[in-house]
């Protein structure tokens, strides 16, 4: 196993490229599945999960080819298999999402329930009722999802009861092949999800109202092969404007869409860094002093996301003052709080609510990754702190940031990777 070590202590200066969205990246991979033409995605990051779910694919019957670069082909002009093993799903969430589309070009999908990063209970009781609203038979047998629509699907009114990002974006894979038109109320409005309709709809695909609370889908019977390109992940730029924000100096990302990051780049100002913004570039410069303190609320876009709460706390960690960090989405995302208190942050955890109380500086330590999101901010912590910091088990980091000790190290970070 992999662990990364960083000498930190000195601040980061130079050019960061972002890569394409994870998020979007997987949920896009599973739109082949959709049609017998070829899907081809550029500006794809190459990651741990896009590779899973790609061997998943295959599994599957979908031929797929990485490269050359940042692109990759999905062909499924068969689909020779319409189960998703357990120990292929286990390993990503969102491969999960491959149950509606099976269920619209097959009639029929087993697939396991999944796995994934261990920040809370993650159900998918809003996946399985939309997926039952449209027509589909869904059973649960040994830990598998048995699903037949021998019929075929047809549109339905969903409302879901609160904001979920993957159920939007299961029943928008499943609606589009579905006959007449589904209405999802209460849809999730994260730029992943338009950068989904947007592809569904060059393929072919009627949805109007992505991005907002209410999606409309008129099915068709067939979609068309496409070339799309997979948006900015928003996630990453989010975790190295913090990165710089957090050890000082001077980062300008490229390829990004500052409008993805409205929340976050008025907190980052407000704890004190320079933020300079165009469409598609931030410049990030924090010189001396403490950060100032700022309490944070997670939302669903357009708030806070709680894809980037570990990260901006590890900036919180170091300011001059005391800073209330909430958590609304998931009930067990704190356990990068043990890691960063083992690097001499102070930190309460109360139900979904974490006290920080700023301290001077980081102290180097050895600490483990505990999931995807969390690894970031132990690399943010490490990047600030004068030492040696080994972080072990960075398999989670590598399921979602596409070369992070290069892409910190063009910035002068002393970040290396090591066999444990
Ligand atoms: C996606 C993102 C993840 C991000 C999250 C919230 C991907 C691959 N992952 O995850 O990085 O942190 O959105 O922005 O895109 N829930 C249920 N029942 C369901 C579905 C969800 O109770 O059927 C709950 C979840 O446990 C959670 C909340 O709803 O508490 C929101 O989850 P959701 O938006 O679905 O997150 P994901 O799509 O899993």
């Amino acid at each position: 196993m992999d662990k990364i070590v960083i000498e930190g202590g000195f601040p980061l200066t130079g050019e960061i490229a972002i890569s394409g969205a994870k998020n979007s990246a997987i949920k896009l991979m599973v739109v082949s599945l959709l049609t017998d033409q070829k899907v081809t995605l550029t500006n794809m990051p190459r990651l741990r999960d896009t590779r899973f779910l790609g061997q998943l694919l295959a599994h599957m019957g979908v031929e797929v080819e990485e490269g050359p670069g940042a692109k990759m082909t999905l062909h499924a002009a068969d689909l020779s298999n319409t189960t998703a093993p357990y120990d292929l799903v286990r390993k990503m969430r969102a491969s999960f999402n491959v149950l509606g589309p099976l269920l619209a070009r097959a009639g029929e999908a087993k697939v396991s329930l999944p796995g994934g990063c261990a920040i809370g209970a993650r159900p998918v009781d809003l996946h399985l009722k939309s997926l039952e609203a449209m027509g589909a038979k869904i059973k649960l047998d040994q830990g598998y999802v048995i699903a037949s629509a021998k019929g075929g699907l047809k549109g339905a009114e969903i409302t879901f009861p609160f904001i979920s990002v993957g159920a939007t974006e299961h029943a928008m894979l499943t609606a589009v092949l579905a006959k007449g038109e589904t209405v999802l109320n209460n849809a999730a409005r994260e730029p992943e999800i338009v950068d989904l309709a947007e592809c569904l709809n060059a393929m072919g695909a009627k949805i109007t109202g992505a991005g907002r609370s209410e999606v409309r889908i008129e099915g068709v019977s067939k979609l068309s092969g496409v070339t799309h390109s997979v948006v900015p992940d928003r996630i990453e730029a989010g975790t190295y404007a913090l990165a710089a924000a957090t050890a000082g100096g001077s980062v300008r990302l490229t390829n990004i869409r500052s409008d993805h990051l409205g929340s976050l780049w008025p907190l980052i100002a407000q704890a004190g860094a320079k933020v300079s913004l165009d469409e598609t570039t931030v410049l990030i410069e924090r010189g001396g002093g403490r950060p100032k303190p700022v309490d944070v609320d997670t939302q669903a876009y357009p708030g806070f996301p709680t894809d980037l709460q570990a990260q901006f706390m590890g900036l919180m960690c170091l300011a001059d003052g005391v800073s209330i960090i909430r958590e609304n989405i998931f009930e067990n995302r704190f356990m990068h709080c043990p890691e960063l208190a083992r690097m001499g942050a102070d930190i309460t955890v109360t139900g979904r609510e974490a006290i920080v109380r700023g301290v001077k500086e980081y102290r180097a330590a050895p600490v483990m990754a505990t999931d995807l999101r969390a690894s970031a901010s132990l690399i943010n912590a490490g990047l600030a702190a004068r030492g040696e910091t080994h972080i072990s088990r960075v398999y989670h980091l590598d399921r979602g940031f596409e070369h992070i000790e290069v892409k910190l190290g063009q910035c002068g970070a002393r970040i290396r990777r090591e066999k444990e």
